[in-house]
């Protein structure tokens, strides 16, 4: 059987991870993974929550209680995943710990702690709501492991309309702050965000591809990221800032 067939998608269910019909390398791989995707679920939605309390223009208000119900939402359906297989949310978010260290988590620590009035709010979204569109699209969408794929469908259309979200207030943005305000808080935020998506060709990586857990490598998701938002600023007349090749990514 060649490699991208052992694990079709959706094909393993809670169950076969329970009673151990799958190889313990999956099941090891897998807790990783839906780990990281439900701390970074449960970190923006505490950047929603803290937006709430910093983010003065009062329109914005529902859409970010929207916003903030779904990310709890979305924390939920991945910590569900995991309890079915046998570990709970602090079980999960203390393995997370060294991770929290790496580049990948820059992004969503920033929301979750420092997220500082509207401009910064948008760039948040653009780092995380676009990115997470992304992975749960492209990545998560078909994986073998079904609860995750079901999982990801739900979260789907949310994350689409945060991204749309993000999208709109991006032009508003810079109608009402200034080309120059916006394209000096997308330099703040822009390295963390390309670096979401992890480092490229990593063990880590390569073990989520082979078992099916994802569809993509880090390294091409986050092209697909930049060119995305590339499109989107020259729609808005503002130029992407240059970052370095290399992973983790800094401004050029
Ligand atoms: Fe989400
Ligand atoms: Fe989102």
């Amino acid at each position: 059987m060649s490699r991208g067939r052992e694990f079709p998608a959706r094909t393993v269910e809670a169950e076969d991870v329970r009673l151990r019909r799958v190889d313990p390398h999956y099941t090891k791989t897998l807790v990783r993974l839906l780990a990281a995707h439900a701390l970074a679920e449960k970190l923006t939605a505490l950047g929603y929550e803290r937006a709430l309390e910093t983010v003065t223009n009062g329109s914005l208000r529902p859409v970010i209680e929207k916003h903030l119900a779904e990310e709890r939402h979305h924390a939920a359906l991945v910590y569900r995943a995991l309890r079915d297989i046998g570990v709970t949310q602090e079980e999960a978010d203390r393995s997370m710990i060294p991770a929290l260290k790496a580049p990948s988590f820059e992004a969503p620590l920033r929301f979750a702690r420092s997220v500082a009035g509207e401009l910064d709010l948008l760039m948040a979204s653009l780092s995380l709501d676009m990115t997470g569109l992304l992975m749960v699209g492209v990545n998560y969408k078909d994986s073998s492991y079904a609860p995750h794929a079901r999982a990801a469908e739900r979260i789907l259309d949310e994350e689409a309309e945060h991204e749309l979200f993000a999208v709109g207030e991006l032009a508003s943005a810079v109608e009402r702050f200034g080309p120059q305000a916006v394209a000096a808080a997308l330099r703040q935020w822009l390295a963390a965000a390309a670096n979401f998506f992890g480092p490229p060709g990593s063990g880590f990586g390569y073990d989520c591809k082979r078992f099916g857990l994802k569809a993509r490598d880090n390294g091409e998701l986050t092209e697909l990221y930049l060119s995305m938002l590339e499109r989107r600023l020259d729609k808005v007349g503002l130029t992407m800032p240059r970052l370095t090749p290399g992973y983790p990514h800094a401004l050029a």
